[in-house]
């Protein structure tokens, strides 16, 4: 963290996840990844990953979206709300998104059905505002900082809602708006698709509501889709079209600190860890607060802060 270091901090996180798979017992598939074979060397899509085989017993196959450090920028900068991720679901259970953009929008569960994609901005910001009972000025919506995003930001002001512009990390921004107490009330703007997938499994748990439709916009991408199975590129994805597992697993842990969890702290003699951990079935929403001692503890026992 805070070394400038992007393809540094992504590395070192690609390594400890895979690392972390290998005692797990599943059989398990990466659906969504660091890329295609050729270009990543650890967690790429098709990439088996599990504890090795016992004689004799069969581990469950597992479909697995990992992001192992969403927002690289953000933990090369020492800035908020970088988190490493991950959602799994039994085989089957999540879209396998190609690497492309995704229009969203996502909002929390009073909103289920009011989205709508194609809907002006301003028709979207009140259908929100009169789900949660309160106004339209009363709104605040995450969007990513990008000039891609000025015809957005231009009408979400016009209609008179807040924005909190993120410089990166719309996963986590996704998983505030579905949650109460964040001071966010939707995420709206085109971010990456694989995020999106990962948002979606979240969103399945937290029972948010989550509108989605891949950027298709050369005939190359087009045949990338077809090959990974997906026949109708246009389509207006919810959160379970993405996310369709009934044994959903969503995990993140706070790398840097943010507003959800709280970033890794080290001690001399370990560190000290933030984690969620949710599931749909059962659905539970777990925190984790873990100090991993490196060397035991001294006289003074372990350090709690
Ligand atoms: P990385 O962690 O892979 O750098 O992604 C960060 C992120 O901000 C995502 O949260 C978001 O979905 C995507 O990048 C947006 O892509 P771009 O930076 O190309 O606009």
């Amino acid at each position: 963290m805070g070394q400038g270091d992007r393809a540094g901090s992504d590395l070192a996180a690609v390594q400890a996840m895979r690392r972390a798979f290998e005692s797990v017992p599943i059989a398990g598939n990466i659906v969504i990844g660091e890329g295609e074979r050729d270009e990543a060397p650890m967690l790429y899509i098709g990439e088996r990953v599990g504890a090795p085989p016992l004689d004799g017993v069969e581990y469950p196959a597992i479909d697995i979206a990992v992001d192992p450090l969403e927002g690289t920028n953000l933990c090369a900068t020492g800035a908020p709300n970088s988190i490493a991720v991950l959602a799994a679901s039994e085989a089957g259970g999540l879209l396998h998104a190609p690497d492309c953009y995704m229009e969203k929008i996502i909002a929390g569960p009073a909103c289920k059905g009011a989205l709508n994609i194609d809907a002006p901005v301003e028709e979207n910001l009140e259908n929100i505002a009169r789900r949660l009972e309160r106004q339209v000025k009363d709104l605040v919506v995450i969007v990513l900082d990008r000039p891609r995003h000025e015809k957005l930001m231009a009408s979400i002001r016009k209609a008179g809602a807040r924005i909190r512009l993120i410089g990166d990390g719309d996963l986590s921004a996704g998983i505030s708006a579905a949650v109460r107490g964040a001071g966010v009330h939707a995420v709206m703007g085109i971010g990456g698709a694989p995020e999106g997938v990962i948002t979606a499994a979240a969103l399945r748990c937290l029972n948010g509501e989550m509108v989605g439709r891949l950027v298709v916009d050369n005939a190359d991408l087009e045949r990338r889709m077809e090959r990974m199975g997906i026949t109708e590129p246009h389509k207006v994805y919810r959160a379970e079209d993405l996310a369709p597992g009934q044994q959903i697993v969503f995990v993140a842990c706070g790398v840097t600190p943010g507003s959800l969890l709280q970033g890794v702290r080290f001690f001399g003699d370990g560190y000290r860890t933030h984690s969620m951990v949710m599931t749909l079935n059962p659905n539970k929403v777990r925190f984790m607060d873990t100090v991993h001692a490196t060397e035991r503890p001294g006289p003074r026992g372990v350090r709690l802060y």
